[in-house]
């Protein structure tokens, strides 16, 4: 496939590679996305996770900790190709960061280091106090809900907890979106895997790259607003996809 050719001379020319992922990479490791047939948002309404509702509503705490307790932080998940192709990428010297909207902790799983990866929309890891803004790891505080707790507190202050994933209607970790900015606008090659591209802030960052010059390639299985601006389009599944073009750079590389 000549997108696969040409994604891999792309990726070996480059020095600077910021990957953007969104859930479609985490779909092959069990995990729904949000907007695909059977997403996640055709179960579950997006209202009920508001910022706003989980902070008035106790009805609504309740039922968001009991859809973490049920396994929605599904601690036994695992990295899929797609996610080690990322990390092989940072082996090779040649990325710069991941910039993600996933929740997952999947980049981090598959051996990308910490302060390459950029976590836009938080991360289910952990939940901290909207009061004492203290962070508790989510394996300390799901037992709690299991043993009928079903609104767990801070241990600390017993303030109220939320998951520190960001909600609709909240902020975003203001650090995390200025420096995913910046390294949006300094990279040479800016990769888009598995994203609709349809919730802003984090879908202005393909958009800062290509205003900076840099080429973009999108990997995702249905098009997106942005396929006009990029170099490659491969409308496939990520895990693949993206093992065949490192099978190629690979090649490339050792010649
Ligand atoms: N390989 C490649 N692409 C895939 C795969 C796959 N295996 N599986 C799904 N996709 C594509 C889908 O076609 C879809 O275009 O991934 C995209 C996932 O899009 P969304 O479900 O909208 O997920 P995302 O873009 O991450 O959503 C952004 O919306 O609800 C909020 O906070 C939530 O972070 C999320 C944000």
């Amino acid at each position: 496939m000549a997108e696969i050719e040409l994604l891999a001379n792309l990726i070996v020319a480059a020095k600077k590679i910021v990957v953007f992922t969104g859930a479609g990479i985490s779909t092959e490791s069990g995990i729904p996305d949000f907007r695909s047939p059977g997403g996640i948002w055709d179960r579950f309404d997006p209202d009920d996770f508001t910022y706003q509702k989980f902070v008035s509503s106790l009805e609504t705490r309740r039922k968001q900790w009991q859809l973490l307790s049920l396994g929605a932080v599904i601690s036994n998940i695992e990295p899929n190709p797609a996610h080690y192709a990322i990390a092989e990428l940072y082996r090779l010297g040649k990325l710069d960061c991941v910039i993600t909207q996933n929740i997952d902790n999947l980049h981090r799983k598959a051996g990308v280091p910490e302060d390459r990866i950029f976590e836009l929309h938080g991360n289910m890891q952990w939940a901290r106090c909207l009061n004492c803004h203290q962070r508790f790891p989510m394996e300390e505080i799901l037992p709690r809900i299991k043993e009928g707790i079903e609104v767990p507190e801070c241990p600390n202050c017993h303030g109220m907890l939320k998951p520190d994933a960001v909600f609709f209607g909240e902020q975003l970790p203001q650090r995390t979106l200025i420096e995913a900015t910046h390294r949006s606008q300094n990279c040479d090659l800016f990769i888009v895997v598995g994203s609709t591209l349809v919730v802003y802030p984090a879908a202005y960052m393909p958009v800062y790259a290509r205003e900076a010059g840099a080429k973009i390639a999108i990997v995702n299985l249905t098009p997106t607003d942005l396929d006009q601006y990029a170099t490659v389009v491969i409308h496939s599944k990520a895990g693949e996809t993206l093992q065949k073009v490192m099978r190629k750079v690979h090649g490339k590389l050792t010649q």
